[in-house]
């Protein structure tokens, strides 16, 4: 019985320590984007097709990543809507696969 209890409490104390420790990570997110329309971003075929990290999470941490806006607002000095269009569009650009009109990512 006191094993029990003892492997139960492990247990309990684990996932509520992982809990802490990942942030929040979605298979795919939805961006406002204004007027122009929503975007959505399938965030979990993007990873397993480029498998680094870091051409997105390029200030963060392996294991550490950020949401874009944390650093990326409308008033930084690299505005949120320079970084999205910059690292998503100019991608889809260099490598002549995935949308580079904006009707292509904004859906309204
Ligand atoms: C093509 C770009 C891209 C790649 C590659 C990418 N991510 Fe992301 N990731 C994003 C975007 C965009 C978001 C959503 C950020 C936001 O809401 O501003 C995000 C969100 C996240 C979040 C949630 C952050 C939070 O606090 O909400 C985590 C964690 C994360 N990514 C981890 C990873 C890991 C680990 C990898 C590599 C296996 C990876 N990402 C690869 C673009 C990317
Ligand atoms: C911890 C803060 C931080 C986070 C998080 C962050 N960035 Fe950045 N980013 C910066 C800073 C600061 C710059 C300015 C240039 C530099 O110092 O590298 C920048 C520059 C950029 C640039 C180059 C802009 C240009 O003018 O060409 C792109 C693209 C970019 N970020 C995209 C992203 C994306 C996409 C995400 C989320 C997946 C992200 N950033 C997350 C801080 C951050
Ligand atoms: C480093 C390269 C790279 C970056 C950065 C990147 N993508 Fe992509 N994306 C691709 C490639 C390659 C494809 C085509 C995948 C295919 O056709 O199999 C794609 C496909 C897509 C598609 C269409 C297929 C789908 O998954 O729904 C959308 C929408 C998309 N990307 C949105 C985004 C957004 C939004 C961002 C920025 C947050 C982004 N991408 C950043 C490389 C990139
Ligand atoms: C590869 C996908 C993609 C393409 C192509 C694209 N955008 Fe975006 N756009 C985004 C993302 C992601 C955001 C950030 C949305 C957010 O933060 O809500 C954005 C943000 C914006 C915003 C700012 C919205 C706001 O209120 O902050 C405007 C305006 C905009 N885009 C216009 C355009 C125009 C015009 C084009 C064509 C020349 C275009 N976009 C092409 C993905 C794309």
């Amino acid at each position: 019985m006191k094993k029990l209890i003892s492997a139960i409490l492990v247990v309990s104390v684990m996932v509520l320590f992982s809990s802490f420790v990942s942030a929040e990570m979605k298979d795919t997110y939805e961006f406002k984007g204004g007027s122009m329309g929503k975007i959505t971003f399938n965030h979990k075929a993007h990873q397993d097709l480029l498998k680094d990290c870091k051409i997105c999470h390029h200030k963060d941490e392996a294991g550490k990543e950020n949401a874009c806006g944390t650093c990326h607002t409308k008033d930084s000095k690299v505005k949120a809507k320079d970084a999205f269009h910059n690292n998503c569009q100019k991608c889809h650009k260099e490598m002549k696969k995935g949308p580079t009109g904006c009707k292509d990512c904004h859906k309204k």
